[in-house]
């Protein structure tokens, strides 16, 4: 699985989301920004500012491929939950598709409130609600709870996106804009679309078939093991054959929310 890849395609869905919420938390006069659960640099490798750029992850392996992708960014092995930084030393601190992979999400939101500033900003980008996943034909349907009772198996909370708001709450960051990412047929496999009360324009991206066979690459490795192989072919036809003839829905409803610490 290449997860470089995987991490590019879901910037590309937040991309204009970002470029909005980023204007809106102040990210032209930001000194210091700060990516929790960075990844393989995906998001960070498309920031644009002249402030210092840091990101840290718990995966050793993924920071490596981040130093490729991002010479630029300190970069910083730890954990979300208790953050290596002194408290209030960033302008931004973001994360995008973290909270679902952390048992405790309020805590890395206060960590992330932490070390941010009076008067900064914290983002969560993207957090998706596999639990709501629409698949269409029906026939389609067990696709979403297949992914969702894998994540969980994989220790990840599928249903995070739809609590985001209550957990900015609950961390003491009152939300400032929270929601989802645009709705519409194909939405979670097109590109972002974000909710029209940002201002931006709404766009329907049917998925190429490279991002259709990305997205099949990580449903494999997700399923492998929970769903037999032929089932899981059977399925793969059934969805090309529903793309080809206009058929096919895919939305995960994913949310965003930010607030001023
Ligand atoms: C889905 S990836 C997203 C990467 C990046 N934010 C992006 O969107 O391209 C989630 C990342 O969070 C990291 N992660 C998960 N739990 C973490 C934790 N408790 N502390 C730090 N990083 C964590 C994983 O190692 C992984 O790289």
């Amino acid at each position: 699985m290449d997860w470089h890849s995987r991490f590019l395609q879901q910037a590309g869905w937040t991309k204009d989301l970002r470029a909005y919420l980023f204007e809106q938390a102040g990210l032209k006069e930001a000194r210091r920004v700060l990516e929790v659960g960075c990844g393989t640099g995906a998001i960070l490798s498309d920031l644009s500012t002249r402030a210092d750029v840091h990101g840290l992850d718990m995966d050793h392996l993924r920071l490596l491929e981040a130093r490729r992708h991002v010479p630029s960014v300190e970069l910083a092995c730890g954990n979300a939950l208790s953050l290596p930084y002194a408290s209030g030393v960033f302008d931004i601190t973001f994360c995008h598709f973290l909270l679902l992979w952390v048992r405790q999400p309020v805590l890395a939101l206060s960590e992330m409130k932490r070390v941010t500033r009076l008067g900064g900003a914290v983002l969560a980008l993207a957090e998706p609600d596999y639990t709501s996943r629409i698949d269409k034909p029906a026939a389609l349907a067990p696709l979403g709870r297949w992914q969702a009772e894998s994540l969980k198996r994989q220790g990840a909370d599928p249903g995070v996106g739809k609590r985001l708001a209550d957990l900015f709450r609950d961390a003491g960051i009152m939300p400032i804009e929270t929601g989802p990412l645009g709705g519409g047929s194909g939405s979670r496999m097109g590109r972002s679309n974000p909710d029209s009360s940002t201002g931006l324009q709404s766009r329907e991206a049917l998925p190429t078939s490279a991002e259709r066979d990305l997205e099949w690459s990580v449903l494999e490795a997700d399923l492998a093991g929970l769903v037999p192989a032929d089932e899981l072919r059977r399925m793969k036809m059934m969805d090309e054959h529903a793309w080809e003839r206009g058929e096919r829905v895919l939305h995960v409803p994913t949310y965003f929310a930010w607030g001023i610490v």
